[in-house]
């Protein structure tokens, strides 16, 4: 569960990136977040991903106050996070499997774990077949992929994606897509940035637009769960 509840955000140079942002996102729902360039989409997750503090305003969470949230805690609630980069950020000298077992070695997992759940998860992405490959071998979706397999390996209950299409072509970014959707469907919260309007027609997922830092439009409201 995610909720916003009166949240401002102003940067040191006084930029206005959120001002009285209210939203409240369930556990289980996958969620389109558009809106124009410089509306305060990327502030939005980061404060989500506690990579930015809100100046005013309640962030909750996971039940989890973000206000009161110690420092040593956060990698803790990071790791209930998924997250997937517009760039992949998968590191060019390590292998498919090796990119996605970092992840997992980075949390303490053992090596026999790693060994058996990173192909799993190779496979629910469609890479089983190119495990040995290096990134400088694979093509922009399928690198997307490995972000989307690391982001997936240690169990998230949510995936935090911004715009992870943006750098893919536009059938490879509906079969990303298509994998988000599968990966919702098995329970876990999607909260995905997008510019690809084409997606967000295609998909029918619920859609918040943000506009001048607020919440401008949200197709949520229509099924009367939200205020
Ligand atoms: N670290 C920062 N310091 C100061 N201002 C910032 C910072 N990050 C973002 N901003 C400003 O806050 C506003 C919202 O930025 P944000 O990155 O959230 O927009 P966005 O909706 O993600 O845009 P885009 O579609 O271009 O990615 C913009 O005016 C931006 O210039
Ligand atoms: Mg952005």
């Amino acid at each position: 569960m995610i909720e916003f509840k009166n949240v401002s955000k102003v940067y040191d140079n006084n930029t206005v990136a959120l001002k009285d942002f209210n939203l409240s996102i369930s556990s289980g729902e996958f969620v389109f977040v558009v809106g124009a360039s410089g509306a305060g989409k990327s502030t939005f997750l980061k404060l989500i991903m506690c990579e930015e503090t809100p100046t005013s305003g309640i962030i909750i969470v996971n039940g989890q106050d973000l206000s009161s949230i110690r420092k040593k805690d956060i990698p803790y609630l990071r790791r209930t996070m998924g997250i997937v980069f517009q760039d992949f950020r998968i590191i060019d000298k390590m292998t498919v499997f090796e990119n996605v077992a970092f992840a997992m070695h980075i949390i303490g997992a053992s090596d026999r774990e790693i060994r058996k759940r990173v192909p799993y998860v190779l496979g629910l992405v469609g890479l089983e077949n190119k495990a040995r490959r290096l990134p400088s071998e694979l093509s922009g979706g399928e690198k997307q992929r490995v972000g989307l397999a690391r982001a997936l390996v240690n169990n998230p209950s949510m995936i935090i994606a911004d715009e992870p299409t943006g750098n893919i072509d536009s059938s490879m970014s509906f079969e990303i897509v298509e994998l988000l959707g599968e990966i919702n469907k098995c329970g876990t919260t999607i909260v995905m940035v997008t510019h690809d309007l084409s997606i967000v027609k295609h998909f029918h997922f619920r859609t918040v637009e943000i506009g001048e830092g607020r919440v401008k439009n949200d197709t949520g409201l229509i099924r009367g769960d939200q205020k």
